[in-house]
This record gives structure tokens, sequence and C-alpha cells, in this order.
């Protein structure tokens, strides 16, 4: 993976909040705090958090004595989770890289990573750190993509940097978060790491947005896919934006947009 697939920095991590949350994750966002809040957790660790969408779920569900330390490999993401989310002494908020995790052996009942582990260099050493971390019986649970040709806008925006860049094309999306999405190298990644039970299910919900160009703006603005093109030509991310925003148009048409998302939603246990 190339370094720059996890720099999420500079003007992403307003871009990325403002236009990608709400597109494709504030729906998981959901879904992982009510799985982490059901076996009622008092410690409670976050690897991958970004700009906080899981920690504005999860922290209204956990109990007024629970700890939750909301942590990401780059700061400015972890800035704009905090400045985003309420006073709440039960929040720490720490940078930390999933792969070196700078606490103790069994500190935590849960360990929660909302499409994270798709960036770890070595997932199995990402899982050995979540293991090593988790009490007895604490629960690592995660969730990642499925192959890009289950997630719409992320397959047309991919389609339309390739028409730009056809010797050459830029594959964040497939490459990065779209490119761990096989259940049974999942499952097995885990045992290989200690994990012992290992469940797993698939969730598709609608990804909207209030207009073609939104969506698109989303994708080639706030994620590392803009570094990606800017690499190639300084001024070729608007028209990979505007190639987007006609492609969406065409498939969709004119005002709100929908399209299918879908993702692996993982809880592994010792
Ligand atoms: C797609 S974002 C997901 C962020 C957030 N969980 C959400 O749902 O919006 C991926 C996040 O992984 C972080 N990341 C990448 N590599 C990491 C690592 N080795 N350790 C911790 N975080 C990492 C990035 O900084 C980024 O915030």
């Amino acid at each position: 993976m190339p370094a720059v697939d996890k720099l999420f920095v500079g003007s992403i991590p307003e871009i990325y909040d403002t236009y990608m949350v709400p597109l494709i994750f504030e729906a998981y966002a959901s879904d992982i705090a009510r799985r982490v809040a059901d076996a009622a957790p008092t410690r409670v660790l976050e690897t991958a958090a970004g700009t906080g969408v899981v920690a504005r779920a999860l922290a209204p569900l956990l109990a007024p004595n629970a700890s939750y330390i909301v942590s990401d490999l780059n700061q400015p993401m972890l800035d704009r989770a905090a400045a985003r989310q309420g006073a709440d002494k039960r929040i720490v908020w720490q940078q930390a890289d999933a792969l070196r995790l700078p606490f103790d052996p069994e500190s935590f009942d849960a360990v929660a990573c909302q499409f994270g582990a798709m960036f770890f260099p070595d997932r199995i050493a990402g899982y050995r750190e979540a293991l090593r971390v988790l009490k007895r019986h604490g629960r690592f649970i995660f969730n990642v993509w499925d192959r890009i040709e289950e997630n719409d806008f992320a397959r047309i925006v991919t389609d339309a940097a390739r028409a730009i860049f056809p010797d050459d094309p830029p594959r964040f999306l497939s490459r990065t978060p779209h490119g761990y999405h096989d259940v049974a190298l999942i499952e097995a990644d885990l045992r290989a790491s200690g994990f012992t039970t290992v469940d797993i299910i698939t969730l598709q919900h609608q990804s909207s947005a209030a207009d073609a160009h939104t969506a698109a703006l989303a994708y080639c603005h706030g994620t590392p896919l803009r570094s990606e093109i800017e690499a190639r030509d300084p001024k070729a991310l608007n028209t990979v934006t505007d190639r987007a925003t006609d492609a969406i148009l065409e498939a969709y048409g004119e005002g709100p947009v929908s399209g299918n998302i879908q993702a692996h939603i993982i809880v592994a246990r010792a």
C-alpha cells in the first residue's frame, strides 16, 4: 500500500467529515456503536476513529462510569473529531497507530474499529495488537467495505478517474478501502492472530447525497484519492470531479442521488 493511502491530512479531514461521513459512514457508525454498547463495556478503545463519527454515536450509549479512548494515526482527523464532540470527561483523544498501541495488555472490554483495518499494512499484526489489549472475553468489533462492485458511487468515481488517466489509473478506492473484502481471508487473518470466535455478517445500506456533484466531491476531494489524482496532474482534481459528477448524473439523474453501499461487520473474541 502506498504511504499516501493512509494520509488523511491537509484539507481532507474537513471535507471527509463534511461530505464523506454523512454519505457512507454514519449508517455503519450507528450499527457498530450499538454492537459495542450491547455488552455494556466500561473500558472501550476505538482505533482508526477518523473524525469521530462512531464516537458521536457510541458515547451516548456508554455508562456514566465508562472510559473511552478514541485514537487515530492522523492527529488532524482526531482534532476534527474532538472539536465536534461535546465535553465528555469519559473520552480521551489519543494519537495511536493501531499496529503499535500504547496500552497495557488486557486493558479493554471492547476494541472498535470502523473502516480502518483495510489501512493496516499488516492486518495480522494489527489484530494481534487488538487482542493483546483486550481483556479475557473482550470483543474486537470492526467493519470493512465489501468489493467495489457492491458500492455504487465508489465504483463510478473510480471509473471516471480511469477515463481521465487511462494509462495510470488512480486506484486508491479499489486498492485500499475496497481491497480487503474476502471474508474467508478476514477470518483466517483473525484466527492467525489468536482470535478463536469470529462472526461476520454483510450489511447493505443506501448512500444518499443532495446531488451528483456532492457525491463526486466527497470521494474526489475528501479522501486520499485526491492526493493520488494531484500527483498525476495538480490541475486534474476538478476534471476528475466533473467527470464523476457527469457519470453519477447519467446513472441517477438530477437532484438527490442514492446508491448501494455494502460492508462486512466482524465480531471477534479470543
Ligand atoms: C476511512 S477512515 C475511517 C475513519 C472513521 N473510523 C470513520 O468511520 O469515519 C480510515 C482511518 O484510518 C486511519 N488510519 C490509517 N492507518 C492507521 C493505523 N495504522 N492506525 C490507526 N489509524 C489508521 C486514518 O487516519 C483514517 O482516519
